[in-house]
């Protein structure tokens, strides 16, 4: 028996046990293969700016307070897991190719503008100026200097090793559903047949949450990304680099070493895993449009993954509406920048009895009303 059982290892997953073992509670975490899901194949863009939409000021606020406890979190981790995590400071600048593009860009910088974020309008030559490489085609763009970076592959090691050394048990097994007993969770059950007991069950499976026996409806489904990792683009960019290329968007992302993640793809495929011809295609093309030094790379990986989209894209935190059973999933886009928001409201929730203001817009009663 268990204070608290964690379904899934993710950077979700681990930033909640991590925080609630913080907290003097015990915690297991269950995974057949830690950090092998949206984890793995995430970028690690920190950009709540550049990943701000119309109509979703209250995922902004929330992404916003997370970046603001990043420089905390990662130096906390590093302490706690004795190996630095980088947090990559150097900004994102966002170009256009051409006459509508720009016209997105500037609509996109008014309601940067209107919600009062820090975001500067560069010509063509300026934003050459910051990133030389960029072909001479782009148009103009926006430099955002508050969105970063962080590799989320990094950051996943160490949070494991700061959650062991808080005394999170892992459990290395396949989870076959939550066991429901007397109208609320008890625990979770194994697809060998063995059960866990747990005075609270934390679904933190990404996308996979909603498909999970047991588990009460939820508006979570796979949104699929494919991802490229390059290799050999050691100083080719200063930060990350987001395009929209003929109404396409497309992000580049240098990464640890001499890589450079170009992403992604948004596909409502369900849970294909396919890695397409025309995915790696278009990203490519985007890629070498905007940084034509691109097609001279090493191209390292090709991967597909699934991001928990909800139904406002927001996340979905705290009680379930089944007793015992506790949401930390639904990050959507957003997955990394809110892994310190979420470990943190969780753990409140889980050893203080309420969710911190924070996080209360943001629980599964706002799609039931
Ligand atoms: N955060 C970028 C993406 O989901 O592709």
């Amino acid at each position: 028996m268990t204070d608290v059982l964690v379904a899934g290892g993710g950077l979700i997953g681990l930033s909640v046990a991590w925080r609630t073992a913080q907290r003097g509670l015990s915690v297991t975490v269950v995974d057949d293969d830690p950090g092998t899901g949206a984890s793995y194949a995430a970028a690690g863009m920190l950009a709540p700016v550049t990943e701000a939409a119309y109509g979703e000021e209250p995922l902004l606020r929330l992404c916003l307070a997370s970046l603001q406890r990043y420089p905390d979190f990662v130096a906390e981790l590093s302490r706690a897991a004795a190996t630095p995590v980088e947090l990559r400071t150097t900004g994102t600048l966002v170009v256009g190719f051409d006459d509508d593009d720009m016209r997105a860009l500037a609509a996109l910088h008014g309601f940067q503008q209107d919600l009062g974020l820090a975001v500067q309008r560069l010509t063509g030559r300026e934003s050459r100026r910051r990133e030389p490489a960029l072909a001479p085609r782009v148009r103009g763009g926006l430099q955002v200097p508050g969105d970063h970076s962080v590799d989320p592959r990094a950051l996943h090691r160490t949070l494991l090793a700061a959650a062991r050394a808080a005394g999170v048990e892992m459990l290395c097994a396949r989870i076959g559903g939550v066991r429901i007993e007397g109208g609320r969770a008890t625990g979770l059950r194994l697809l060998g047949g063995e059960e866990l007991a747990g005075d609270a069950v934390v679904l933190a499976l990404g996308a996979h949450t909603a498909s999970l026996p047991g588990v009460p409806p939820l508006p979570v489904r796979p949104v699929k990304g494919q991802i490229l990792r390059l290799g050999g683009a050691d100083g080719l960019l200063g930060g990350t680099v987001r395009a929209l290329v003929r109404g396409r968007q497309v992000y580049l992302v240098p990464s640890a070493g001499d890589g450079l993640v170009v992403g992604a793809t948004v596909e409502d495929r369900g849970f294909d895993p396919a890695v397409t011809a025309g995915g790696v295609h278009d990203l490519l093309h985007d890629a070498i449009d905007v940084v034509p030094a691109i097609s001279e790379l090493e191209l390292v990986e090709t991967l597909a993954r699934w991001r928990p989209g909800s139904a406002d894209n927001a996340p979905v935190l705290g009680p379930s509406g089944l007793p015992g059973l506790v949401l930390a999933t639904g990050h959507y886009r957003n997955g990394v920048l809110l892994t310190p928001v979420t470990g943190e409201v969780i753990a409140e929730f889980l050893a203080g009895g309420a969710l911190p203001p924070l996080a209360r817009p943001f629980t599964i009663d706002r799609f039931r009303r």
